[in-house]
């Protein structure tokens, strides 16, 4: 077969993928690999779970696309679903994280007013790759060559709540921010963080939004990351699991936020099509049932995550909240995400040096155990290579 067809966008590990069950994948020689990054984020439930699969195919059989010029009833059913769990009062129904970001900023700049339209965002947040969430994500090397001039962003360090203090006031019109920085590094916000937003958001009447497409959907052990801080943002953002793997993302509105964006103001082609929300309402339901489980794995694997943090000094730092985890090094991280590999774990790195596992919500201790066997294997081969190399 030609090769060569494809953009070269994408750095691509040498894996090719034929399937998936459960935990693992398999490439095309049969060989299987323990899946810890879950499609970034996005396979919750793993490989073929039977109930999603059952339900993927009884939708098909129905009808898979309709358009939002007419109405079908799972798209109002997940609607509410995800306001219940969100504590918000609307839902647009779009493709992706950035499409979901995308619609929470047209309602930001639609209430936006001369000398009040300043967005507040993170350094080290990654918000998405169209134009506007690209504005917002706080890595200058992705922005660079794209973004349009005119894009008013204030970008501040994460958890410093004196720069937070001082950037945000009369000027504001929203503050954007991932309650667990996930591309930048897995940096959970401190709680005192998130509601100090709040707060100034709510004195200088600017939009809180917080992009939760990595770090919701129980990621953390709670529908929303930011149900951890009690605060009740004005916009969420949502995608990757939401439809188990079916394009689908989601932001959530306030009455309030919700009216900027009138009949004609918004749309989507395939977005909350009868497919992918059949299925998202599936996973919403498996999600709250998972969570005292999400919970428990998180401090189990964080326990065995903990270990290897004292035993190997290539580790620097461990960060995590609930499913979320981050192996900060001292060093690059790409030869360990190979050697991984070649273990048959797969795992990614973000920020250059930072390994990164996003496991699924159904592993198990067993999993958790192997994962952290296959680090301590890489690790060892590693430092034992370097000796010989060093010594
Ligand atoms: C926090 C966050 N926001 C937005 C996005 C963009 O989502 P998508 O790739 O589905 O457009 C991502 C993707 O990784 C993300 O992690």
């Amino acid at each position: 077969m030609k090769q060569g067809y494809l953009l070269g966008n994408y750095e691509r590990s040498p894996l090719t993928i034929e399937s998936g069950s459960g935990c693992s994948i398999f490439d095309m020689h049969g060989k299987r690999y323990l899946d810890m990054i879950t499609g970034i984020g996005v396979n919750a439930f793993g490989y073929c779970h039977p109930r999603l699969t059952s339900v993927i195919t009884e939708q098909a059989q129905r009808c898979v696309h309709t358009s939002n010029i007419v109405s079908h009833r799972h798209q109002e059913s997940l609607a509410e679903k995800l306001c219940r769990l969100s504590g918000l009062d609307r839902a647009f129904f779009s493709n992706s994280g950035t499409e979901a970001m995308e619609a929470a900023l047209k309602a930001v700049r639609a209430r936006s007013t001369p000398g009040k339209s300043r967005i507040v965002a993170l350094q080290r947040s990654f918000h998405g790759r169209t134009l506007g969430s690209l504005a917002l994500t706080g890595q200058p090397e992705l922005r660079q060559r794209f973004v349009f001039s005119g894009a008013e962003v204030t970008f501040i360090p994460p958890n410093w709540l004196a720069a937070l203090r001082d950037a945000v006031a009369e000027d504001t019109a929203a503050v954007v921010l991932e309650p667990v920085l996930g591309e930048g590094g897995i940096y959970p916000l401190d709680a005192s963080y998130l509601q100090q937003a709040r707060a100034l958001t709510n004195t200088y009447s600017a939009y809180l939004v917080a992009d939760e497409v990595q770090c919701g959907l129980g990621r953390t052990g709670k529908p929303f990351a930011y149900q951890w801080c009690g605060v009740q943002p004005d916009i969420v953002v949502t995608a990757k699991p939401l439809a188990a793997g079916l394009p689908l993302g989601a932001t959530l509105f306030t009455e309030d936020a919700a009216q900027w964006l009138p009949p004609h103001s918004h749309g989507s082609t395939f977005g909350g099509g009868p497919l992918a929300c059949r299925v998202a309402i599936e996973v919403l339901d498996m999600m709250e049932a998972a969570l005292p489980h999400i919970q428990e794995m998180s401090t189990y694997f964080r326990h065995l995550l903990d270990a290897l943090c004292l035993k190997h000094g290539v580790i620097t730092e461990i960060r995590s909240k609930g499913l979320m985890f981050g192996l900060q090094l001292d060093q690059p991280g790409r030869p360990y995400v190979e050697a991984a590999l070649r273990h048959g774990l797969l795992i990614n790195c973000t920020q250059g040096s930072v390994l990164r596992l996003l496991p699924p919500y159904i592993a198990g201790p067993a999993e958790f155990a192997q994962t952290a066997q296959i680090l301590d294997a890489v690790f060892t081969e590693s430092s034992a290579a370097s000796s010989r190399v060093h010594g």
